[in-house]
C-alpha cells in the first residue's frame, strides 16, 4: 500500500490526528533539519528534539546579556540569579506544583535527581525500598544506598506480555511496610522499555500505607501532562532534554517541603551550605533547594528550560499527546499485522498492543519466517542505512527485559556469582549460546514532531524482513562494545 493510501486509512481510523495539523506546520518551520537531512527520527524516549526557536532565543540571551555566576550581589550575577530563579518558578508552575508545597532542585538529569533522593533518604534497619521491575537502572541503583543502610529491597513484578504491574503483589508489598520506619516506593509513570503507563493512583495507595513515593517522570513527561500538584508524589524526577531536546545537561527534582526531613545529605559542597568551618569542624546546610544543588549550577543553560517549557505550552500538551496516541496506535496495528507467507508473525511486541494506558514507546523483536529471533543489531544496522534512528539493547531497563525475554533469576545469577565483570555483548552472546535466549530488543519511539511518514517508513522497513530467514538477513557487522552500552 502506498504512503498516501495508508495515510487515508490512518486518518479514517484515527480522525483526531487531523486536529494536530499545527504540529506539521511547526515541524516544517522549526525542525526543518529533519527533512533537510532526510532523518527518520524514532528515538524520542532516548532524547527529544529542540525547535530552532529555542536555540535562537538562547543564543540571543547569550549574545546580548553579560551574565556571571549567580548568587552574588554584583550586577551580572544578580541578572543571572534572576533568570535562574525565573526558570525555577516556571518549572514549578508548569508542573502545577505550588511553591508553598514543593521545591524544585536543578540536577544534571533525571539520574541526578534520583541520586539526590537515593543517597539522602533516611533508610534504616527495618526500612523497605520497593520498586517495580521495569524501573530504569538509575532507580535500580538506589538499592545500593538502601542496602548499605540496612533496608530491605523488594521488586514488584510486571507481567508479560503487556508488562503491566502485578497489582496483587503491589498491594501486598505496600501493605507490608512497617509504618514506624521510612519506606520508599519508586515507579516510572511510564516505562521506558514497554511504554506502559502505570496507574498514578498508586501514589495515593502507597501514601495510605505509609510509604514515601518517588515518581520517575523521565519517560512520561515528554508527551503527557504531569500534574504534580494534584498527584502529590513526595519526589518527582525529570530530564528536560527528553521533553524538548535542549539543553541536554539539566533535569530536576521536585520535592515536597514536608518531606525534606526524610533526607539527610551525606556531604556538603559549595553552594549547599549557609556556613561551614574548618576549625569549627561544622556546617549548616541551606534549608531550601540550594541544599541539594552541589557547586555551581549549569546557570547559562537553565534559562533554556523556561524557553523549552514555554515552547511545549505554545503547542499544547493535549495536542502532542493526541498525536502520539494516533501514531502509536497505527504503528502497533500495522506491526502486529505483519505476517510471513506461512502465517507466522514478524513482530512480537513487548508491552501493550493497543493504546490503552501506554505511551509512544514500542519495543519489539522481529522473528524470521521460521520463528527465530532476528539479530536486533542487524536490524539497527539496516535501519541506519535507511536513516532511521531507532534504538536496540536493553534500554537501561534490565528488569522489564528479563520478564519480556523470559530470563530467569537462575540464569541471570550465573553472571554475577563469580564477581568477574561481564560486558553487555558478552552477556548477550552467553545467553544465546547457553540458553538460546536474547537479552536485547528494538525500540521505536514517537514524540513531539513525529509525522505519519516517519512511522510509515519504519513499518515499511520492518516489512522488508518478511519471508526471510535469519541466514538470509545475515549477521550484524558492527557489534562493538561502545555501541552496545546499556543505554537510556
Ligand atoms: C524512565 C527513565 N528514568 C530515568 C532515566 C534516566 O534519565 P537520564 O539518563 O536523563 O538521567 C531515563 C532515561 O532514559 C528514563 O527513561
Amino acid at each position: 500500500m502506498s504512503q498516501s493510501q495508508a495515510f487515508t486509512q490512518f486518518t479514517a481510523k484515527f480522525p483526531a490526528y487531523a486536529q494536530t495539523a499545527a504540529i506539521d506546520e511547526l515541524r516544517t518551520n522549526e525542525y526543518g533539519r529533519l527533512e533537510r537531512e532526510g532523518q527518520i527520527y524514532l528515538d524520542y524516549t532516548g532524547g527529544g528534539l529542540h525547535a530552532d526557536s529555542q536555540i535562537h532565543a538562547h543564543l540571543k540571551m547569550l549574545t546580548e546579556r553579560t551574565l556571571g555566576n549567580p548568587h552574588s550581589n554584583n550586577p551580572t550575577s544578580l541578572a543571572m540569579t534572576k533568570l535562574v530563579e525565573s526558570a525555577r518558578s516556571y518549572v514549578l508552575s508548569y508542573f502545577n506544583a505550588s511553591p508553598d508545597e514543593y521545591i524544585a532542585v536543578f540536577t544534571p538529569n533525571a539520574s541526578g535527581a534520583l541520586r539526590v533522593v537515593g543517597e539522602a533518604y533516611r533508610f534504616c534497619e527495618g526500612s523497605q525500598y520497593a520498586l517495580t521491575f521495569d524501573n530504569h537502572n538509575s532507580v535500580n541503583g538506589i538499592r545500593e544506598f538502601a542496602k548499605a543502610k540496612g533496608a530491605q529491597v523488594h521488586y514488584i513484578p510486571v507481567v508479560a506480555p503487556e508488562l503491566r504491574l502485578d497489582m496483587e503483589a503491589t498491594v501486598e508489598q505496600l501493605e507490608s511496610g512497617d509504618r514506624s520506619k521510612n519506606n520508599l516506593f519508586i515507579f516510572p509513570a511510564q516505562s521506558n522499555f514497554s511504554g506502559v503507563q502505570h496507574s498514578l493512583g498508586l501514589i495515593e495507595m502507597a501514601h495510605e500505607c505509609g510509604w514515601d513515593v518517588l515518581l520517575d517522570c523521565a519517560a512520561f513527561a515528554p508527551t503527557n501532562r504531569c500534574n504534580i500538584g494534584r498527584l502529590k508524589p513526595d519526589f518527582a524526577a525529570f530530564s528536560f532534554y527528553k521533553m524538548f531536546g535542549f539543553p541536554t545537561g539539566l533535569g530536576c527534582l521536585l520535592m515536597r517541603r514536608d518531606k525534606l526531613h526524610k533526607l539527610t545529605r551525606p556531604w556538603f559542597a559549595g553552594g549547599t551550605i549557609q556556613i561551614a568551618s574548618v576549625q569549627g569542624n561544622g556546617h549548616y546546610l541551606h534549608t531550601n533547594e540550594a541544599a541539594f544543588e552541589d557547586g555551581t549550577v549549569d546557570y547559562l543553560n537553565i534559562p533554556a528550560i523556561e524557553t523549552g517549557l514555554r515552547h511545549i505550552e505554545s503547542i499544547g500538551m493535549h495536542l502532542i499527546h493526541e498525536r502520539v496516541v494516533c501514531l502509536t496506535g497505527w504503528l502497533l496495528d500495522t506491526l502486529t499485522q505483519l505476517r510471513h507467507a506461512n502465517g507466522r508473525p514478524l513482530v512480537r511486541v513487548f508491552g501493550p498492543t493497543n493504546t490503552v494506558a501506554r505511551g509512544g514507546t514500542v519495543t519489539v523483536i522481529l522473528l524470521d519466517k521460521n520463528g527465530r529471533v532476528i539479530d536486533d543489531q542487524r536490524v539497527e544496522e539496516l535501519a541506519n542505512h535507511a536513516n532511521i534512528s531507532l534504538r536496540t539493547g536493553c534500554f537501561c531497563n534490565p528488569g522489564a527485559g528479563e520478564v519480556a525475554h523470559e530470563l530467569t533469576s537462575r540464569e541471570m545469577v550465573t553472571f554475577f556469582e563469580t564477581g568477574k565483570p561481564v560486558s553487555f555483548s558478552e552477556l548477550r552472546m552467553a545467553m544465546l549460546e547457553q540458553f538460546e535466549k536474547s537479552v536485547s530488543a528494538i525500540r521505536v519511539s514517537v514524540g513531539l514532531v513525529t509525522n505519519f511518514a516517519d512511522v510509515y517508513q519504519c513499518a515499511m522497513f520492518m516489512r522488508g524482513f518478511l519471508d526471510k530467514t535469519t541466514e538470509e538477513i545475515g549477521p550484524a557487522k558492527f557489534p562493538s562494545d561502545h555501541l552496545l552500552r546499556d543505554s537510556a
